[in-house]
């Protein structure tokens, strides 16, 4: 089979990438507005401030949605927007703008799927200690409460968290990202347990107050392994290497395990816990059932992988890669086969139907003499990366979704308007939108439901 009938084909993009008016309608602060104001933080110190100006240009946006044939869009939530001190106070203001954008989708015929947290906290929470302070998952459930009340009789499928490894990895870990703290493992792993348990109450939340029946997951980033051929043992040795929790200084935070296990099997995985049960809580056992409410489906940021074969000692190594082997503009490397190890290893451990919540490239786009922007190697690389998406399906992965990350060129964290992911480029000095090839070639294969790759 390829990609089933019901497949749902669209694009994405998170609240503090492209919103901008970070202090407009009673919007508190995040700690990326914090953030970003640090010389040196980000690129060029540049800012989210205005970013693509989305949250007074979205109906336009959503018109260019349309016109490339999105089925559905994957959005996020600006906590802060919603609940300028992270909890109590609403701001209606905020409240309506993700109001009238969920009727502007449903209008054009676009399935809304937001995302409840993409990494903008808020900064009051983080001055009361923000997801190191247990309450953190009560603070999380309050936020889903007034979202579940305010969207869910039309919108029915959620996701809770936006790849907690790097909002808790780069934010917490090396400083990268906001709010830019380099904790010790005790204090990781308190964070990685607390941010479980949002997900968790989160999940029984929208579950218990849906009006419509939801569909729930987390689109955690599952770092791929690719075996570098089809041999058993190298199969067995990618497939190690992808949940292993055995990466050293890094440990816990970094890997898929430590977050999918606790979600999706009730348990924190065994060589994970030989060092880090010591800093987790007491009640961590009582706690894995709230983590482990059931979810519908495994979102996936999959944007490239690693190649991996058994070693001698039985132990899964990481080849060398080629010598001038194509990289992206993030210099990332350029490895379809992610595509299709990736959802395939996580459907076996986890018998869950598997969503590409983000998957996409950076390129040096502008806009060229004739008025469009010509990006034949975002049209190859997608094109790729879904033909080995298609052969999962073809092998009886169940996948339900692709999502294209992103749907325009917007503010890419640390780097600034540096990095391009667009499938429409915007310019930011005149928020002109213009929709690239890589755009229009992807309306032909959401027409063709994939047929024509
Ligand atoms: C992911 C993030 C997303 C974007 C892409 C390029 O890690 O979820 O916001 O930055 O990478």
């Amino acid at each position: 089979m390829s990609f089933k009938k019901e497949f749902l084909w669209g694009a994405a993009a998170a609240s503090y990438q492209i919103e901008g008016a970070w202090n407009q309608d009673g919007k508190g602060m995040s700690v990326w507005d914090h953030f970003v104001q640090k010389p040196g933080a980000v690129y060029q110190n540049h800012t989210g401030n205005t970013a693509c100006n989305h949250y007074f240009n979205y109906k336009e946006d959503i018109k260019l949605m349309k016109e490339m044939g999105l089925q559905s869009y994957r959005f996020s939530i600006s906590w802060p927007r919603v609940l300028p001190n992270g909890i109590g106070n609403v701001n209606q203001k905020g409240l309506d703008f993700y109001n009238n954008f969920t009727d502007e989708l449903l209008k054009n015929d676009i399935i809304p799927f937001p995302t409840l947290f993409h990494w903008d906290y808020p900064y009051e929470l983080y001055t009361k200690g923000g997801w190191l302070n247990r309450d953190s998952s009560d603070w999380f459930a309050e936020y889903t409460q007034v979202m579940v009340d305010a969207l869910s009789d039309r919108v029915d499928r959620w996701f809770t968290l936006n790849e907690p490894q790097c909002f808790v990895g780069l934010g917490h870990g090396n400083g990268e990202h906001a709010p830019g703290l380099k904790l010790q493992k005790r204090d990781m792993t308190t964070i990685i347990h607390n941010v479980l348990l949002s997900h968790g109450k989160s999940v029984k939340t929208i579950r218990e107050n849906s009006k419509l029946t939801p569909r729930v997951g987390m689109a955690p980033v599952c770092p791929v392994f690719i075996p570098i051929n089809d041999e058993p043992k190298n199969i067995k040795a990618a497939r190690d290497a992808m949940f292993s929790n055995k990466n050293g200084e890094n440990f816990t935070a970094w890997t898929t395990s430590w977050f999918m296990d606790p979600v999706c099997l009730g348990k924190y995985p065994e060589d994970g816990l030989l060092e880090a049960e010591q800093y987790l809580p007491e009640s961590y056992k009582e706690d894995l059932k709230i983590i482990s409410q059931p979810v519908d489906f495994i979102g996936n940021n999959n944007y490239h992988g690693n190649f991996v074969q058994m070693g001698r000692d039985g132990e899964p190594e990481l080849t060398k890669p080629e010598e001038g082997e194509p990289l992206t503009g993030f210099n990332w490397r350029v490895t379809p086969g992610s595509l299709y190890w990736g959802p395939k290893f996580l459907y076996e451990r986890y018998k869950l139907p598997i969503i590409i919540t983000e998957n996409g490239l950076s390129n040096k786009d502008w806009v060229s003499l004739d008025g469009k922007v010509h990006d034949p190697q975002r049209i190859d690389f997608t094109h790729r990366y879904l033909k080995e998406y298609r052969r999962a399906a073809e092998e009886g992965i169940d996948i339900e979704g692709y999502f294209h990350w992103s749907i325009m060129d917007n503010f890419e964290w640390a780097l600034g308007y540096r990095e391009r992911f667009g499938l429409i480029h915007v310019d930011f000095s005149t928020q002109k939108r213009t929709i690239k090839d890589s755009g229009y070639w992807y309306k032909t294969v959401i027409q063709s439901n994939g047929e024509n790759l």
